[in-house]
């Protein structure tokens, strides 16, 4: 799905401010606001991040063609600013010596980080363009954004193939010609993840933005679709008992159309009983895989062909990959909430890790985090199920009544149990979370869960169980197609589906 983004731009901090809200009450999905206007900023940044949008912050230098000349440390000391504020995203250049540092602090303020790089002059070579856009994504941006001034028939078929590729990859961009808006116009049919608009009645930031308005009206239509099922059509399928409410199937169709891939995803609602058959059947045909969730992940372990080591590992399968009539099990969830870890800057290696819960969820995870040089302590209000999972990683327990006073000494606490999912509860007191705790909800629920909403009152970095959810289906979807996975176009699928 593309968003369009509406650049705010003012001679004043108060005409900036005007035109946010005018941007806001538009049709635009998000705001970008250019604090690098000529009239100043006030010491407090909230009011430009006040609008009942999201916004981008971006301090755009003159060599990237902004209005700024202050130097990299101080954009960066503004941009943290914008952070603090409130702003859902920064825009950080390339180019900037801190960029990475950047992108990770946006992360752990749960906001997005957005590399940007404009050629002023030229358009270079498909490959080039793509090389850019790989170096953002190494580098942990969420967007990828490359604009180049297009000169020629050429120039613009450059962009137009980088463009291509750079979906196929599974590259969150925006590609845009500085000088002319077709690639803006057409960014749905190109999986683009972003496209800039000016706003109505105001001067562009740049003579290749339409104003959002048009920008939506040429879209519609564009987006990408389901693919239209077919005899080639493959499926991939949610086996689980109830799958009523899952949103992977949203998920999972939201990535294929983003790729243009000839799949789709549907959930099955099979009864504990009938995965033996529902498995023979699946063998049977020429599907892609599957997802297995409650109550099916450990009792697989035993109906598949072969086990992958996360699986043997987990002791739990979340993940069916079908290759020449056989089921290979895997387990995404642990590596997939250490992405999920990663993504919010949370370190792990060598982190103090307190993982409650002894169930099928806790297991994937202190493997996981075992893997990634955690040191882990188990509890869980049986003990007895501690004990056993500690003694199988090699890591400590802790008895479930003196969790809570280990709290504070902890980097990092990870709800694995079922506390949250049916009532607004929390397994610990979130007051007792030390001052640097960062806290790892494996449970979701609607507006977040007791305890990730009161970690970030406190203002810890909390991960919420969406972004699990997020990671484990992007590394499925990965196993099940060979291709790196359309994060964010899956990320706003779960959004909307919210
Ligand atoms: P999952 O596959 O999601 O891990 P599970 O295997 O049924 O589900 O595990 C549920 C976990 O939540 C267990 O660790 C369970 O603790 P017990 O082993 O003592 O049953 C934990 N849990 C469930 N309800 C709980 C509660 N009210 N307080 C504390 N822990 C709870």
């Amino acid at each position: 799905m593309t968003l369009v983004v509406a650049t705010t731009l003012g001679d004043t901090p108060d005409e900036l401010y005007e035109r946010g809200r005018q941007a806001a009450a538009g049709p635009c999905d998000w705001i970008e606001v250019r604090l690098d206007g000529p009239g100043g900023l006030p010491w407090d940044l909230r009011a430009f991040f006040s609008h009942p949008k999201p916004s981008i912050a971006t301090m755009r230098h003159v060599d990237d063609g902004g209005r700024s000349h202050a130097d990299d440390e101080t954009r960066a000391a503004i941009l943290r600013r914008a952070l603090k504020a409130g702003a859902r995203a920064i825009d950080v250049e390339l180019v900037h010596a801190d960029a990475a540092a950047l992108v990770q602090e946006a992360h752990a303020a749960g906001a997005r980080a957005i590399l940007s790089h404009h050629d002023l002059v030229g358009t270079p070579s498909p490959d080039a363009l793509l090389e850019t856009l790989r170096e953002m994504r190494v580098l942990g941006a969420d967007w990828c954004k490359l604009a180049t001034r297009v000169e020629s028939p050429s120039d613009a078929a450059s962009l137009v193939e980088a463009a291509r590729k750079a979906r196929e990859e599974g590259i969150p961009y925006a590609l845009m010609a500085v000088n002319d808006p077709f690639l803006r116009l057409l960014a749905p049919t190109l999986g683009m993840a972003l496209a800039y608009g000016s706003l109505e009645g105001v001067p562009a930031a740049a003579p290749g933005q339409v104003d959002v308005s048009r920008l939506k009206a040429a879209h519609v239509g564009l987006a990408p679709r389901a693919a239209r099922t077919r005899g080639t059509t493959r499926l991939a399928l949610l086996l689980g008992h109830p799958v009523s409410h899952s949103k992977s199937p949203a998920m999972h169709n939201a990535a294929f159309a983003e790729l243009g891939l000839d799949a789709t995803y549907a959930a099955l609602d099979v009864p504990p009983e009938k995965l033996g058959d529902a498995l023979r059947g699946l063998r049977a045909t020429n599907a892609l895989g599957a997802n297995l969730t409650v109550p099916h992940k450990v009792a697989a372990m035993a109906l598949v062909d072969e086990l992958d080591a996360s699986a043997r590992e987990a002791g739990a399968i979340n993940t069916l990959v079908l290759r020449d009539g056989r089921l290979v099990g895997h387990n995404t969830d642990g590596a997939g909430a250490l992405d999920a870890l990663a993504e919010a800057g949370v370190r792990v290696a060598s982190a103090q890790c307190l993982v409650l819960g002894a169930g099928g969820a806790a297991r994937g995870l202190v493997h996981a985090l075992r893997r990634a040089g955690a040191k882990v302590i188990v509890t869980n209000r049986t003990l007895e199920k501690a004990k056993m999972l500690a003694q199988d990683a090699g890591t400590l327990w802790l008895p479930w009544e003196e969790a809570e006073a280990a709290l504070r000494h902890c980097d990092l606490v990870a709800n694995a149990t079922t506390v949250g999912l049916l009532a607004d509860e929390s397994p610990v007191d979130p007051a007792k979370l030390g001052a640097r705790t960062a806290v790892l909800d494996a449970v979701y629920r609607h507006g977040g869960t007791k305890l990730v909403r009161e970690a970030r009152q406190h203002g810890l970095v909390a991960v919420p169980g969406e972004a699990m959810l997020l990671h484990q289906g992007a590394r499925a979807f990965t196993l099940w197609t060979g291709k790196p996975a359309p994060v964010e176009a899956m990320r706003a699928a779960l959004e909307a589906e919210a």
